[in-house]
């Protein structure tokens, strides 16, 4: 925790935050506590006993790894944080990923270009830089201690297993700056030059430039909820596979969602009041382009288009 809390990154240590700080430690030592009546809830244990496997990516190639075999070798802990999905604090059986990144690959601190992909079984894929990957505060969870193994994310009950990245304590909740990627079987060591693959038209965008500033708005502000193409958020539908959008909706009712979704439905999507008409054109146009490029992570064979 004092990483976290004490370690510099929090300029001006408020009281609130050691209020919040001994909240989460006494969290943490009750946890400890409970863990000696509750051998499921011993780390190593835990650790042990993750099935499944690890795909490890680079450009030497892909390793298989067992989970239950590597697991153990990352000190697994119990780590607090306040989680954003879940909108509670929860706790987590974890180990640190930068430990983990660094036993993959030993010379990550001299690649400033590197980047971390992470998958899941179904295709979806979040990016974050080498730096914040292994950044203190970045944990990879294998189990939830007080709802084993999981407990189902939001109403769209996913199942974070096998592993969930999150990031230790109270403050790092903002999902732009540090996505949780859950459901995580395979990690990719990429260059940041490589961008996400589908996110774009294989051979770039067109001249008028539409496409492309819909592109940056919607990187900026709707992917990290939404995936194109599979590559993105998950807490919102994936608006171009297998039917873009703007094949099942009309144009006027997608503009107005985006701006006020609860004049259609009370649900989880965020109000955009400050997107003007020349937004709304662009996401929309962004949106048409990506419905001319599909590429369906769940059938590659069948929806990959030439040239992609
Ligand atoms: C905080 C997460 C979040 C953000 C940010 C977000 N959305 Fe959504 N969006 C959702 C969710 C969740 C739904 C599913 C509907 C619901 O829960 O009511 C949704 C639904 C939609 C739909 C309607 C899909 C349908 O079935 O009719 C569209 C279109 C959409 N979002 C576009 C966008 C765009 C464009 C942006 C960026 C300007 C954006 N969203 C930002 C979460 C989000």
């Amino acid at each position: 925790m004092k990483d976290v809390f004490g370690g510099g990154v929090v300029t001006g240590l408020s009281s609130t935050v050691v209020v919040i700080a001994a909240l989460l430690l006494g969290c943490q030592e009750a946890a400890t506590h409970r863990a000696d009546h509750d051998s499921m809830a011993d780390p190593l244990a835990v650790a042990k006993a993750v099935p499944g496997t690890l795909h490890v990516v680079d450009e030497r190639g892909t390793r298989n790894l067992t989970l239950s075999e590597i697991l153990p070798k990352f000190t697994p802990r119990i780590v607090v944080t306040l989680d954003p999905y879940y909108q509670s604090t929860k706790r987590f059986v974890a180990v640190p990923l930068g430990e983990l990144l660094k036993e993959f690959w030993p010379g990550l601190d001299n690649e400033p270009h590197a980047e971390i992909e992470f998958a899941a079984a179904d295709g979806y894929k979040v990016r974050l830089s080498a730096k914040l990957a292994q950044s203190p505060p970045a944990f990879i969870a294998l189990r939830d201690v007080d709802h084993p193994p999981f407990e189902p994310i939001s109403d769209r009950k996913a199942d974070p297993s096998p592993l969930y990245l999150f990031w230790e304590g109270k403050e790092w909740t903002n999902l732009e700056t540090h996505p949780r990627p859950w459901g995580i079987v395979t990690i990719s060591k990429v260059h940041s030059g490589q961008g996400l693959q589908h996110v774009t038209p294989p051979h770039g965008f067109g001249a008028d430039g539409c496409a492309e500033a819909g592109f940056r708005l919607f990187s900026a502000q709707c992917q990290r909820c939404h995936a194109i193409n599979g590559e993105g958020g998950r807490l919102g539908p994936d608006l171009n596979v297998p039917r873009n959008i703007l094949e099942y909706r009309s144009e006027p009712d997608v503009r107005a969602y985006i701006k006020d979704p609860a004049t259609f439905r009370y649900g989880n999507m965020p109000a955009h009041p400050l997107l003007t008409t020349e937004h709304l054109d662009q996401l929309v146009c962004y949106l048409r382009e990506m419905g001319r490029h599909k590429f369906d992570p769940r059938q590659p064979a069948a929806k990959t288009e030439k040239g992609s």
